[in-house]
């Protein structure tokens, strides 16, 4: 069968629904069903959905939670999180609840600035550039006036632009770095229509600046784009106690406990093996409120990602120590994040996650985010210097392997039962549904 076609995108929904079934379901009828059952009843509501991206099918599920009692510079917040991890959300919550009683998450904001590049290539003369660049760099800033009305009135806009000499690294390639305040705004669509305004003025602008050969005049602008990288976009949020008051019943000897948790947190600054998946566990947490709140999940991953590796070497995020009896745990990350426009408008559960968390600022959400992601990393940490990471997700785990083997009320009663006191496998579970079906 041949399973290209030309002009999807104009087909109907209908259409294209049909064409997926026939080419690759054996029992299309079966495979319509599915997709139009996640369909919305609400029409409205529905079209909404279609239309944030092209061919769309049918809806995509991710259960969104939320973890109440985060207690953050005194002020507590239910926070929304949208994931598909079984254990996410409980271990948030449970952190939540563990520092609420020991004072809480600190936060801080360390900078806001977001960094967008004209990548361009010059052949000429370096002196005579830098001259060209000083004397327009007024007329980029006029020739983006309009462009960047509104956000000065909101109290940001582009805060500076540079001039950078990368031809050591390819010859003839020059950027011009701009650094940009876009407050409650995620910032790209207004980053990047200043940036092919720069580019535009700079070719332009070169066409008549009289020192230029005529060689030199013909800049060539290979590209203009924000930076998903802001290590200049930073938040930090902070937990700490005398060690005695970490004492509950999985911590018996605070002491042990915290001495182990920050070896833990060492072993990932110096490994990188392990610094992956502990970072992986701080994201779990800054994704699924990334994502419920409508922000760019990628651009998060992406940045956080790089900022790991600022030394040369991938490294943890969080770290940990212990000074005068005191347990501290902190980590600094970048996030550019909006609480206003894309999506946050636009998509009804969005509005309601921000509308719970009090309508934050960008400042406010950014630290709500390095929040879940800090809880969620002591939740991981804790569990594995202690009892291990597979008692509580398996705990959380068994659900959906019940819901594997599509077990009645009856059976799930009795399993539920006998895994109180016996350790939760895939194959330990699956041996006892037998059990019982026989
Ligand atoms: C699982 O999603 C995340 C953990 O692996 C994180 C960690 O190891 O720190 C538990």
């Amino acid at each position: 069968m041949n399973n290209t076609i030309a002009g999807f995108s104009k087909l109907s929904k209908e259409e294209k629904i049909h064409w997926i079934a026939n080419h690759y379901f054996s029992t299309p009828t079966e495979a319509i069903d599915l997709l139009k059952k996640y369909w919305n009843s609400d029409a409205t509501l529905q079209q909404l959905h279609d239309e944030f991206i092209e061919n769309t099918i049918t809806n995509f599920y991710i259960p969104l939670g939320v973890a109440p009692n985060f207690l953050i510079n005194g002020k507590y917040s239910t926070i929304p999180m949208a994931i598909e991890e079984s254990s996410v959300v409980a271990a948030a919550a449970k952190s939540a609840k563990f520092w609420a009683t020991r004072g809480g998450f600190k936060t801080t904001i360390i900078n806001t600035e977001k960094i967008g590049q004209v990548h361009f290539l010059y052949t000429g003369d370096k002196d005579k550039l830098t001259v060209f660049f000083n004397q327009t760099k007024t007329t980029f800033f006029s020739e983006t006036d309009a462009l960047t009305k509104n956000m000065r009135q909101r109290g940001g806009g582009i805060l500076n632009i540079e001039l950078k000499d990368k031809t050591e690294l390819i010859p003839n390639y020059y950027q011009l770095h701009a650094t940009f305040e876009t407050k409650d705004s995620m910032g790209a669509n207004f980053i990047n229509s200043c940036l092919e305004q720069f580019a535009k003025t700079l070719k332009e602008q070169a066409q008549t600046f009289d020192a230029f050969t005529s060689d030199e005049k013909e800049i060539e602008v290979i590209m203009s784009i924000l930076s998903n990288y802001v290590p200049n976009c930073l938040v930090r949020a902070e937990v700490s106690c005398p060690i005695e008051d970490l004492a509950e019943k999985h911590i018996p000897d605070p002491e042990v406990f915290a001495q182990r948790f920050v070896q833990a947190v060492r072993i990932a600054e110096v490994e990188p093996y392990r610094a992956v998946t502990h970072n992986k566990g701080i994201m779990n947490g800054i994704d699924a409120v990334v994502l419920a709140t409508g922000n760019d999940f990628r651009a998060v991953e992406a940045g956080i990602h790089a900022f790991a590796s600022k030394n040369g070497q991938y490294s943890s995020l969080s770290h940990a120590e212990i000074e005068n009896g005191q347990f501290k745990f902190w980590l600094e990350i970048p996030l550019a994040l909006g609480t206003v426009g894309g999506l946050t408008s636009l998509h009804p559960l969005v509005k309601l996650c921000l509308e719970m968390l009090e309508k934050p600022s960008a400042q406010e959400l950014m630290q709500l985010v390095a929040v879940a992601g800090l809880a969620q990393n002591f939740a991981a940490l804790r569990s594995l210097t202690t009892t291990g990471i597979q008692e509580g997700h398996m705990k959380m785990h068994l659900n959906n392997i019940l819901n594997q083997f599509m077990v009645n009320e009856e059976e799930r009663l009795a399993i539920k039962k006998h895994f109180k006191n016996h350790t939760i496998s895939h194959s330990a579970v699956v041996s006892y549904i037998e059990e019982l079906r026989k």
